[in-house]
């Protein structure tokens, strides 16, 4: 069933085009509005909605993170992302007015079901970012989105992440579309270019080549940094989790920010340190900033690989290793630069003789708190 892949996980990463595709499939019509009647909320309720609060796990709580940045901005809703396992033993203060989403790929994790009670409880309306039909995290929640990723077996998520992210974004589009938020220019264009977004992940698909080689060159290293800012910084922290769980490497990520607040002294002689830039376009004070940041950590030593827009010649004198993605508006960027990141892990976990689809101490669902 790998199809002639060495492994379920490099399938999966391969399949993730037509993941991302399928998720989007009847949802946004071709006049730009999106329909998600299937989510059984209301449009008279989502327009009471005072606050979004986001629990997940693992993977599944970068995407929230991610989602939180694209959720402020475009709807003007605060937004919380909080790590499920940690989140109803803080006596979180939810209402009525408050939407939970619970994000899970299996629908099954205890820590994400435990949470989505705990808000039921409270009054608040959950809806559930799932991949897995009638499972229960779904059954529990007072509406779903499905993501039709399709079965993911490796145990490390991929193709669920990328889908997570396209559902993240149609609920905030939604919301602005019933709230009337920005509904104009700005919005209509995401719209259009997340509609398109799946053929990109397929041409950075094509591209992965010189990643995979670099990978296998740095089987034999103990540390792996990574570094993002605003979006970027949850690509970071995914990137890290993916090297951990499968290459059983120690990976952290940063806000690159927060380097000279003290993860910069780790910073040693050819230490590999991934850093995922901004697009240029947009948010330009951002890339100045994380330009900045190579040059420190290149100075210090540190081998770069950094993860750029195509067209993003400032980077070019400050990267050992330039790792290329196509233009796309700041926030939907993740969706494109995660994918390097999973290939880069599977890689470097396969050049150091591991088990990439089940790796050592995980399930594939954790169904106990
Ligand atoms: C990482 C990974 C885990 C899951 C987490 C949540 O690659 O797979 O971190 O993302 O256990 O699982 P779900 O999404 O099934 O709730």
């Amino acid at each position: 069933e790998k199809d002639g892949y060495a492994s379920f996980m490099l399938k999966e990463i391969a399949e993730q085009p037509k993941a991302v595709a399928d998720t989007l499939l009847g949802r946004i019509d071709p006049s730009g509005s999106l329909t998600l009647d299937e989510l059984r909320i209301t449009p008279a309720d989502l327009r009471q909605i005072d606050k979004v609060v986001i629990v997940a796990c693992g993977t599944a709580f970068h995407a929230g993170l991610i989602a939180k940045y694209a959720i402020e901005h475009w709807t003007r809703i605060p937004c919380e992302v909080e790590l499920a396992s940690e989140f109803r033993y803080r006596d979180p203060i939810l209402g009525g007015r408050s939407l939970v989403i619970a994000i899970s790929q299996s629908g099954e994790t205890m820590d994400t079901l435990m949470a989505l009670r705990h808000a039921r409880e409270q009054g608040s309306k959950v809806l559930a970012i799932c991949n897995t039909n009638g499972s229960t995290i779904p059954r529990e929640s007072d509406a779903v989105l499905y993501t039709h990723a399709g079965p993911e077996v490796a145990v490390a998520s991929t193709k669920a992440f990328l889908t997570q992210l396209v559902a993240c974004y149609l609920v905030a589009l939604y919301l602005c579309q019933v709230r009337g938020t920005k509904w104009g220019d700005e919005i209509q264009a995401v719209i259009k270019d997340l509609s398109k977004i799946s053929e990109e992940v397929e041409r950075v698909l094509e591209t992965m080549e010189p990643v995979r080689a670099l990978a296998r060159t740095l089987a034999g290293k103990d540390t792996v940094l990574f570094l993002g800012r605003h979006v970027g910084y949850p690509v970071a922290l995914e990137g890290a989790l993916k090297l951990k769980e499968l290459a059983y490497m120690h990976a952290e990520g940063f806000a690159a920010g927060e380097l000279k607040h003290g993860p910069i002294a780790l910073v040693e002689e050819d230490m590999p340190v991934v850093v995922v830039v901004p697009s240029p376009r947009n948010r330009s004070l951002l890339h100045d900033k994380i330009v900045s940041n190579i040059q420190e950590i290149r100075a210090r030593g540190a081998r770069t690989i950094v993860i750029a827009e195509e067209g993003d010649e400032a980077v070019v004198p400050y990267a050992d290793h330039l790792i290329r993605i196509p233009a796309t508006p700041t926030l939907l960027q993740p969706v494109v630069a995660t994918v390097p990141l999973q290939v880069f892990a599977c890689e470097l976990a396969a050049a150091r003789g591991n088990e990439v689809d089940q790796p050592r101490n995980l399930a594939k669902s954790v169904t106990v708190e």
